[in-house]
């Protein structure tokens, strides 16, 4: 069954009928969103002994269109697989029996020759990828083993999870890789007491994303990068928030990179290892001015390695005022999807 908190926040989404949500075409029509009907528990143990033996199997067995809470119960075990959750089948979650336990990992790299002989290329590397809506993930590590680059080594990147879905929330996870671990490709999502490894722009894309209480552990050998976010214009409204991390690890390492021109990168109450490099910031190929363009700063933060954290100009201490949309989880309208208990 799905948890009591999680209940809440899917009847919270039930009465928001007046955000847009692009699977209904809700505040289109003005027709009063419905939400997901009904429940369904799968299981999922690799030793056989449950409905299915892969993820994927599982996730295959949900019909396309889906309007139901599909729990799928995944038993402690490695899952050595690469997994697809179609844009056709919302309201997923992925339980495991804990982050340590249960683990759902493949090996692909971006210059990995694809199904049409093409490079994968970075996007495509994850071991597990969601385009659904309304996903989440609980008590479960997601893993890409293809082992770390050395420096300046092209087409290493290997994700371990891309979320391309909107109103996505985690809590519990574990996201390993060695480069460009989470692609927080686009959307907007919640995650919860996470662990996240790896070494360079080990968070990226463009979502616009909350990670509350999370740990980001850096494995970098000779310089390293934690989040590269690729907004694009001065209209959007993405963004990483990360509010109460621990950021731990080796460095020297760089917090945020101007992925995208209007890149936003905000980090409060987050504690920093001794591993910040000089600067703290990278405006990622000193072209095109990212230092006038980009919203990056810190609020509050502590730590042996806060204070590189405010080496350059265009990352400065925040005021309240600033930080406070970037501290609240109506930065990814979460009073709409996300029960008070969870976030
Ligand atoms: C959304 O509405 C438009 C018409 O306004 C329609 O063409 C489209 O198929 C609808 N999409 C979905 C997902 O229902
Ligand atoms: C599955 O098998 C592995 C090794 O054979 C074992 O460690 C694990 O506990 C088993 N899982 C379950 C759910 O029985
Ligand atoms: C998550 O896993 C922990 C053990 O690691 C367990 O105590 C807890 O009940 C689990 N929570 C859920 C929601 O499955
Ligand atoms: C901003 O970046 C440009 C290069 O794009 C550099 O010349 C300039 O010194 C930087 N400004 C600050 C304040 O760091």
């Amino acid at each position: 069954m799905a948890s009591p908190s999680l209940l809440v926040a899917l009847l919270l989404v039930s009465v928001s009928c007046s955000l847009f949500d692009a699977a209904t075409n809700s505040s289109k029509h003005h027709h009063r969103w419905v939400g997901p009907i009904g429940h369904r528990v799968i299981t999922v143990d690799v030793n056989g002994t449950a409905q299915f033996r892969s993820v994927q199997a599982a996730v295959n067995s949900v019909p396309d269109n889906n309007r139901m809470n599909v729990l799928i119960q995944i038993s402690a075990g490695y899952y050595i697989e690469k997994v697809v959750v179609p844009v056709t089948k919302p309201y997923i979650t992925f339980e495991g029996a804990g982050r340590d336990v249960t683990v759902i990992e493949w090996h692909d790299r971006a210059s990995d020759p694809g199904p049409n002989g093409q490079q994968l290329r970075t996007y495509r590397t994850a071991s597990v990828t969601v385009f659904a809506n309304y996903f989440s993930a609980r008590n479960i590590s997601f893993k890409n083993t293809a082992p770390a680059p050395m420096p300046g080594m092209q087409g290493w990147q290997a994700a371990a999870f891309r979320i391309s879905g909107d109103k996505a929330y985690f809590s519990a996870c574990g996201f390993y890789g060695a480069q460009d671990t989470l692609c927080d490709d686009a959307g907007r999502h919640y995650f919860k007491d996470c662990y996240i490894q790896g070494s360079i722009d080990f968070i990226f894309g463009n979502g616009r994303s909350m990670y509350k209480d999370c740990e980001l552990h850096s494995i970098a050998t000779r310089f390293g990068s934690i989040a590269a976010h690729d907004r694009k214009y001065p209209n959007q409204k993405t963004g990483f928030a990360f509010v109460g991390c621990r950021v731990t690890g080796t460095g020297p390492l760089y917090v945020g990179r101007a992925m995208g021109q209007y890149s936003r990168i905000v980090y409060s109450y987050t504690y920093f290892d001794d591993i910040v490099a000089n600067g703290g910031w990278d405006d990622w190929n000193h072209a095109h001015n990212k230092n006038k363009t980009v919203f990056f700063g810190v609020y509050k933060c502590w730590g042996p390695g806060a204070e590189a954290v405010r080496g350059v100009s265009w990352a400065p201490e925040l005021d309240f005022e600033s930080a406070h949309p970037f501290l609240v989880k109506s930065f990814v309208n979460g009073r709409h999807w996300i029960a008070p208990s969870d976030a």
